[in-house]
């Protein structure tokens, strides 16, 4: 799959729910063709979000966006089947909460998706070497995992920096994600360290204009990529 980097990814945990198809429409309409799904399970993290049925509706509301969902949960494999079948595109597990993450990514893959692969701000970027070749994308977080709002850690550039010095060095492709505190004041720097997909919740879904918001983070985006000045 060919993307037009970088890409600025609205974590829908931050919208209205009641509003969700409407939200959505207006991401697209604002030129958004990545969406990023939070799971959380209240195990893996202290908050509960959604499920298999609300990618599902998601998957409908915009059937060519591409989704992306990110498993915050405990044992991931007994539902990659499930959100492979409600539409996802990528998913993405946790190393922290796969013993057996080959096996997982593996899954993943024969589900018919592309893979991730994430990492919490605790966990060392040399840990994922072995299975940086298996992946399709790996995601930093640069919040501790569970909640939208928090503030970005700035330890994140650093790992993003190791991320893509590994990935010349093993001489494999991967997308590098960050996920947590992205907005107007870091995304440029982001994109500079050499961020591919930028996850952004609250910065957009809670802006009092999300099109005039979408602009200013992709054109900022932009900046750091050196595609326009
Ligand atoms: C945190 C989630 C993030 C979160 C980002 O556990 O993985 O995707 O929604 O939200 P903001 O952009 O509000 O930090
Ligand atoms: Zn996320």
């Amino acid at each position: 799959m060919n993307f037009d980097l970088p890409i600025l990814a609205p974590s829908i945990l931050a919208a209205d729910f009641l509003k969700l198809g409407e939200e959505l429409q207006t991401c697209k309409d604002s030129g958004i063709n990545w969406f990023h799904c939070d799971i959380m399970d209240g195990h893996f993290v202290p908050n509960i979000s959604y499920g298999p049925a609300i990618v599902g509706a998601v998957r409908k509301s915009v059937p060519d966006s591409f989704l992306d969902i990110h498993l915050m949960i405990e044992n991931p494999d007994k539902y990659i089947d499930d959100f492979a079948d409600a539409g996802s595109d990528l998913i993405s597990v946790h190393y922290e909460a796969c013993p057996h993450l080959h096996r997982t990514i593996q899954s993943i893959k024969q589900n018919g998706c592309m893979a991730g692969v994430v990492i919490n701000p605790a966990t060392s970027t040399e840990l994922l070497k072995p299975i940086l070749p298996e992946v399709d994308l790996a995601l930093v977080m640069s919040v501790n995992p569970g909640f939208g709002g928090q503030s970005f850690i700035e330890s994140s550039y650093q790992k993003v920096q190791e991320l893509k010095e590994i990935r010349s060095e093993l001489n494999t492709e991967f997308l590098i994600e960050i996920d947590g505190g992205v907005g107007t004041k870091n995304i440029t720097k982001l994109v500079q360290t050499g961020v591919d997909v930028l996850v952004a919740g609250s910065s957009i879904f809670k802006a009092d204009d999300i099109p005039k918001q979408i602009g200013e983070l992709n054109t900022l985006a932009l900046k750091g990529s050196g595609k326009v000045i």
